[in-house]
């Protein structure tokens, strides 16, 4: 498969951040496009001569874990700071400016972690309008010891005699963290960058990406035809809808129950996006096929390659047929997002353990004849969701909450079988109805019930029970990547408990998870 220039739709305001592989780069990016301006990560070694035919507006340079002073420590071009664009440096950033101009950079006489208070004594315009003190994010064992010639110090801190710099025009750099919540006027710091001292106006908005999608899908697919994959989530049925904005219905979408789905969510799913939207939808109930294939397995990956497996095997066989009915497809539409495309991209990254193979409907064969076509490739998951809203997709569509690819498979523990899907699924929807009725289902990133493999010994009136236990898991999260159990009202815990064993019959106890991730995943499998 090939992939698709046009998917790159940023406006013509484009800030670039170079990543020296900072666990917040991810974030910076994240921050400058809050602030409506686009960005894009690359990786921090990328030669000038291969960014500047981008004309960036302005350039940042992330943290990283390495010490510039370091044989084989990752250096930027110098090319970029004769190149006249602005470049805001951010603590291992802000070292690599120092390191390269003449300055020099030193380990700091101790590590600075944690909360500081910054003395702003040089305003400039990177703090323009803001208070002289400021309570800031600090994480650095290094520091600059000496300006290069020309700079001078704008802030410093208890630790950080130098904590900002800059050469009075415009190259700047900050010791501290802006993108992070603890320090509370970062955002203010960074859009001061953009705004006042790159020159950037804001173009960045869910209207005008989505005007320019559907321009470049367009232009990319011609008359061609185009196949999407509907999973039910937002970032599926966005990418569906912006590509049927452009094409219309050169686009046939195909939804496949695998049987792994919760209660009533094919008929909603079918409903919302076959009502509102007058999507061309082919429904295929492949139920009876996954559960078959799964039957007998209890091993979480093997649960993942055969539901990967089926997946791959029925839209194959999907697509053949679609091909014989209305002529040949020529393209595959994927709701992939930023964060997959930079997470499998990102060098640190590369050589991680895999802790879990992810079967999105994505995940697809490299086989197949398609050229793939992915319009949120540069969005994260907040900004698919603006524009699904833009597309006039419903509220309770986008903004619900991710959902495995495996679906229930991976928390069904033990073997899958329907009776243990029905069980699965009538607490399941307890779980999701008292989380909403308390006004919690968008504050959590997830709220799920998960069936063990256990049973436990009970009491119901004068009988002695021996039923299942099932555990219920809400978390709190920025991305996935990290999580922390949701800390849910007693009383929102208590009617959940009492609800499940009282309407699910084969439950007779109910447990709640109170693992972080790490050390735990945010699925029990
Ligand atoms: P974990 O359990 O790894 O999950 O902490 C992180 C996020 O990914 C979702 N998840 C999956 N999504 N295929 C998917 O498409 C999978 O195999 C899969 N496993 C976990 C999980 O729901 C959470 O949001």
């Amino acid at each position: 498969m090939t992939s698709v220039d046009a998917d790159r739709v940023g406006p013509s305001e484009l800030v670039l951040v170079l990543d020296f592989g900072s666990q917040y780069s991810q974030l910076i990016a994240r921050r400058i496009r809050e602030a409506r301006v686009y960005c894009e990560l690359v990786p921090g070694t990328t030669p000038w001569a291969e960014l500047e035919p981008r004309r960036p507006a302005g350039v940042v340079l992330s943290g990283g874990p390495a010490s510039v002073y370091q044989p084989g420590a990752p250096q930027v071009d110098p090319a970029l700071f004769r190149s006249g664009v602005p470049v805001l440096g951010i603590c291992y950033g802000m070292q690599l400016i120092a390191h390269h101009l003449g300055g020099e950079v030193a380990p700091a006489d101790r590590r600075e972690y944690g909360p500081a208070l910054l003395e702003v004594s040089e305003p400039g315009r990177l703090f323009e309008h803001l208070p002289a003190r400021l309570p800031v994010w600090m994480s650095h064992g290094d520091q600059v010891r000496r300006l290069p010639a020309g700079f001078r110090v704008l802030a410093s801190s208890a630790n950080s005699p130098v904590a900002a710099f800059d050469d009075g025009g415009r190259l700047l750099g900050i010791q501290f963290h802006p993108e992070v919540h603890h320090t509370p006027q970062g955002v203010d710091i960074l859009r001061n960058f953009l705004y006042r001292i790159c020159g950037c106006t804001g173009t960045w908005t869910p209207g005008s990406f989505i005007l320019r999608a559907t321009e470049a899908i367009r232009a990319q697919v011609g008359d061609g035809r185009v196949i999407c994959a509907l999973s039910g989530g937002v970032d599926s049925a966005v990418a569906a809808t912006l590509i049927h904005r452009a094409v219309g219905d050169q686009l046939t979408c195909l939804f496949v129950n695998n049987g792994l789905l919760r209660r009533e969510e094919p008929e909603r799913v079918l409903d919302v996006l076959h009502g509102s939207l007058d999507l061309d939808i082919r429904y295929v109930d492949a139920s009876q096929r996954f559960l078959s294939a799964l039957q007998g397995v209890v091993d979480p990956e093997e649960k993942r390659r055969i539901v990967g497996r089926e997946f791959i095997r029925v839209f194959e066989e999907e697509a053949k047929a679609l091909a014989e009915r209305r002529g040949e497809i020529d393209f595959l539409a994927q709701g992939t997002l930023y964060p997959d495309v930079i997470e499998s991209t990102a060098p640190e990254t590369a050589g991680a353990a895999r802790i879990k193979t992810h079967h999105n409907v994505g995940g697809l064969p490299s086989g197949l004849r398609f050229r793939l076509i992915e319009p949120l490739r540069y969005l994260f998951k907040d900004e698919a969701r603006a524009v699904g809203l833009e597309l006039g997709l419903p509220e309770d569509l986008v903004h619900r909450q991710p959902f495995p690819g495996p679906g229930l498979a991976v928390r069904c523990l033990g073997e899958v079988t329907p009776e243990r899907l029905e069980i699965l699924r009538a607490a399941d929807w307890v779980v999701v109805d008292e989380i909403k009725k308390h006004g919690l289902y968008r504050q959590v990133w997830q709220s799920f019930a998960v069936l063990t493999p256990l049973r436990t010994v009970g009491i119901m009136g004068d009988d002695r029970t021996y039923a299942s236990l099932v555990a219920v898991r809400v978390v709190t999260s920025e991305d996935a990547m990290t999580a922390d159990w949701a800390r849910l009202p007693h009383e929102v815990l208590a009617r959940i408990s009492n609800r499940i064993v009282n309407e699910v019959p084969g439950v007779n106890r109910v447990v709640f998870d109170i693992t972080s991730k790490p050390p735990g995943t945010i699925e029990w499998e």
